[in-house]
């Protein structure tokens, strides 16, 4: 049975280390302070799905060290709110805005999606949330609370990194939800959880090939950077994430689990 390792703890706390910044500029080309599977590439095309103008409001859940919110900020010139249940995250989130021009166009709070959000009724024009549905037990309850967050007709994009597209082992899913709680579905369940929702289902992508070229490289850079890594992880937890990375890629690649990408939009009942 794999052992729980601690992967958004240690990784948010020490964001900024130089090695850290390493591994992400080798793993992702544009390092936009992303710890998922996307790139710049793909994250770009996501949210042109999202028919954004400068005066929205996006709500960007599981916003991680802030980074891909800030990029979203910038490049569409919108608002941004990020939450994220982790609180180095959104500490680490906090500060790379202080004293930034940014910083009275993004926020960012510590909530667990899991909960009722903090958020008005029709707050948003848009919700981001990538790589971290997996992470959250009452899928259903989470798109009703998107759809009552959201504005009438505005859209959401988000992956699933995990959903169940072939014969998986039980070591193998140990190992893929070693770093928290994950939730594992079979394709068509995310399809009927966004119409029970209230949402219309526009695009639904297979986007594993991404997961499997980032678990790669991730894996390839912190084999090449592993001492002055181990001087911060331990031997043990490097290990441990080491064998995670290396169990993604060969799921994603052999499509065993595959990583989906969903865009929804909020309808009128
Ligand atoms: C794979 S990371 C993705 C982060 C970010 N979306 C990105 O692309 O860099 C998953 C994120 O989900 C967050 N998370 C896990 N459980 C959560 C919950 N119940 N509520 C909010 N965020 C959660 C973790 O703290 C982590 O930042």
């Amino acid at each position: 049975m794999a052992e729980r390792i601690d992967l958004y703890d240690s990784t948010y706390s020490h964001f900024t280390r130089q090695v850290l910044e390493t591994t992400r500029k080798e793993t992702f080309g544009q390092d936009i302070g992303q710890n998922s599977w996307t790139t710049i590439e793909e994250y770009d095309r996501f949210i042109s799905w999202l028919d954004l103008q400068p005066e929205h409001h996006v709500l960007e859940v599981a916003s991680g060290s802030g980074g891909p919110a800030q990029y979203v900020a910038n490049r569409l010139n919108c608002r941004v709110t990020g939450i994220d249940a982790n609180e180095a995250g959104v500490a680490t989130a906090n500060q790379s805005i202080a004293n930034s021009d940014l910083a009275d166009r993004i926020t960012f709070k510590v909530a667990d999606a899991n909960s009722p959000l903090p958020f008005d009724d029709n707050s948003f024009d848009a919700i981001l949330c990538i790589d971290s549905m997996n992470h959250f037990p009452d899928r259903l309850k989470v798109f009703q609370e998107w759809r009552r967050v959201l504005r009438p007709s505005r859209r959401a994009v988000f992956t699933d990194p995990v959903v169940i597209t072939g014969p998986v082992t039980n070591d193998e899913l140990a190992l893929r939800s070693s770093i928290g709680f994950f939730l594992f579905v079979p394709l068509g369940v995310n399809e009927e959880l966004i119409e029970a929702a209230g949402f219309r289902l526009l695009k639904h992508e297979d986007v594993s090939a991404n997961a499997a070229m980032v678990s790669r490289r991730w894996y390839e850079s912190r084999q090449r950077h592993k001492d002055a890594l181990v001087k911060i992880e331990g031997e043990e937890r490097f290990a441990g994430v080491q064998q995670f990375f290396a169990t993604v890629h060969s799921l994603t690649s052999e499509r065993r689990l595959s990583r989906i990408v969903y865009l929804v939009e909020k309808h009128d009942r």
